[in-house]
């Protein structure tokens, strides 16, 4: 077992996933945990967090007070990186300018278990404002970054390993191996643990949590829900109620489709059409967190009005993943960035507690999950889709012809980009109508029309995200027949942003 002590990074999830595709079971504690709590795990080795906050400032996260005298190897990455160095008496200083994405790594210490078998230059990523000036007395450093940063420094006898950049983010290209040969190399870990475990025991906790209760579960049709279902059907069979609303932010055609599949599962599903509230209630709204938490309130309002139906549902299911309970700001010390409805939207006085099985996993673990509970390839396969639909994909207010206008674009969209054969490489790949007119012409005729945008990005989490190089070919074709077969739409281009800076949706 692996303890990674959350000093609030966005990246702190993604740690202990990494480990755990290694087949090491980790579990995060916050920054504050006791001696106690860390021992109670039986921890084989301590990882450190990144975080927001400089270890300058006064009232920043300290960890537990004889946390470095613990007999286990630590790992100290970027915010943990500068703890360390503070406790053994080197110094911190703010960068002279934030260090922010890409950047090489020179390893000049060839000894460095951490490093085995990477090369002496590869390419890393950097989050930090903070950087280690001096390296303590008693460390050794390890690397550097080409503009002369430590990147890295460790205690001869590989107590300590300790980094500025994150190996857990998927741009560093060697991430992987260092994660592993701190585990294998360092810590001495097995690799023996997996999801199919995983699985065996959320079914007991599921089964132990419920009781003779009844679970009502909204279904979205995306993979998440599903597969929370799918895991809580096999643990509670027909004590699992399904719902699912359609809030008329769907796709086009994806009421029918996901239905289909539902059967297919043998899902126990109540079918509610509840467009016309949804939209209603979006009416004139602009700001993107106000639509947010009001499609989180009406969602929440239907479901408990479906539970009612049902005698003795004390819960509601959800397929909460991890990224959406960290950017929800949910744990100490991190920041919010955007609420997700399934978290951050809950009304106060809502009567179901919260079932949220997955919400410890990432996204491709939730279809390995799927996979092994038998959820159709259609189902598992599906790009992620936000809970809020295509409110915050139609930017502005809300009204029925905007989100008909985007349907029609988005439904050419994905038609091209499966024609194309790329769905799979992609991780999500949708269509955003801007509230913009521009000025085009067809036949003889001048025009005055909207903009669409094209997104398409690559992610292993959706946590960091490349735009994805999409064939010039495909991008021809979905803009041709968008502009002749969507009225209203006289010009599309192309998303080349990545996240960060930019978030996935662009609300
Ligand atoms: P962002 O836009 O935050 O998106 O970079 C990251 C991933 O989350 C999805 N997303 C949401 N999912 N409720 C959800 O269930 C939401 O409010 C929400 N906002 C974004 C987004 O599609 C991407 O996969």
């Amino acid at each position: 077992n692996i303890v990674i002590l959350d000093c609030g990074s966005q990246y702190t999830q993604l740690i202990a996933r990494r480990v755990r595709e290694m087949k090491v079971h980790s579990e995060i504690l916050p920054w504050d945990a006791t001696i106690e709590q860390i021992m109670s795990r039986t921890p084989t080795g301590l990882i450190v967090s990144g975080g927001p906050r400089s270890v300058l400032e006064p009232d920043s996260p300290r960890l537990a007070e004889g946390f470095f005298d613990l007999k286990l190897p630590i790992l100290g990455i970027c915010y943990g990186m500068q703890l360390t160095a503070l406790r053994y008496g080197g110094t911190v200083r703010r960068s002279a300018a934030r260090e922010y994405g890409r950047a090489t790594l020179v390893v000049t210490d060839g000894e460095c278990p951490f490093f085995a078998g990477v090369p002496e230059r590869s390419q890393v990523w950097m989050s930090h404002g903070d950087d280690v000036e001096k390296v303590p007395a008693g460390f050794v450093p390890t690397s550097v970054s080409e503009d002369g940063v430590v990147a890295g420094m460790r205690t001869p006898d590989d107590h300590i390993t300790a980094v500025q950049f994150h190996p857990e983010v998927s741009h560093t290209e060697k991430g992987a191996e260092l994660l592993g040969n701190f585990l294998f190399k360092i810590c001495g870990c097995k690799g023996d643990w997996d999801l199919g475990d995983w699985a065996e025991k959320m079914k007991d906790e599921i089964r132990a949590a419920v009781g003779e209760d009844k679970v009502i579960c909204g279904l979205s049709g995306g993979v998440d829900s599903s597969v929370a279902a799918a895991l809580t059907a096999a643990a509670i069979g027909e004590r699992l109620q399904c719902i699912f609303v359609n809030n008329g932010l769907l796709r086009a055609g994806e009421a029918e489709e996901v239905l289909a599949s539902y059967r297919q599962m043998k899902l126990n599903v109540a079918y509610v059409d509840a467009s016309e509230k949804f939209v209603k209630g979006l009416a004139g709204v602009i700001d993107p967190e106000k639509k947010r938490k009001i499609i989180g309130e009406t969602f929440i309002r239907i479901f408990e009005e479906e539970a009612r139906k049902i005698k003795g549902a004390r819960w509601l299911l959800q397929g909460t993943l991890y990224p959406d309970v960290i950017e929800s700001g949910q744990r100490k010390g991190a920041a919010v960035i955007k609420s997700h409805h399934n978290v951050g939207g809950l009304p106060k006085d809502m009567n179901l507690s919260l079932l949220e099985p997955l919400r410890e996993l990432f996204k491709d673990e939730g279809r390995a999950v799927g996979r092994l509970l038998g959820v159709p390839e259609n189902i598992v396969r599906r790009h992620p889709f936000p809970g809020p639909g295509l409110a915050v994909r139609c930017l502005g207010d809300i009204t029925r012809e905007k989100l008909e206008i985007l349907r029609a674009a988005d439904k050419i969209y994905l038609e091209e980009i499966n024609r194309a054969g790329l769905y799979d490489e992609i991780w999500q790949a949708f269509a955003v109508l801007l509230p913009v007119y521009t000025v085009g012409v067809m036949g003889d005729e001048r025009t005055y029309a909207r903009v669409c945008a094209l997104r398409a990005i690559t992610s292993r989490d959706g946590m960091t995200a490349e735009w994805y190089r999409m064939p010039h070919e495909v991008l021809a074709r979905a803009s041709t027949r968008i502009c002749n077969e969507v009225r209203g739409v006289n010009r599309v281009v192309y998303d080349v942003t990545s996240k960060p800076p930019a978030t996935v949706e662009w609300e």
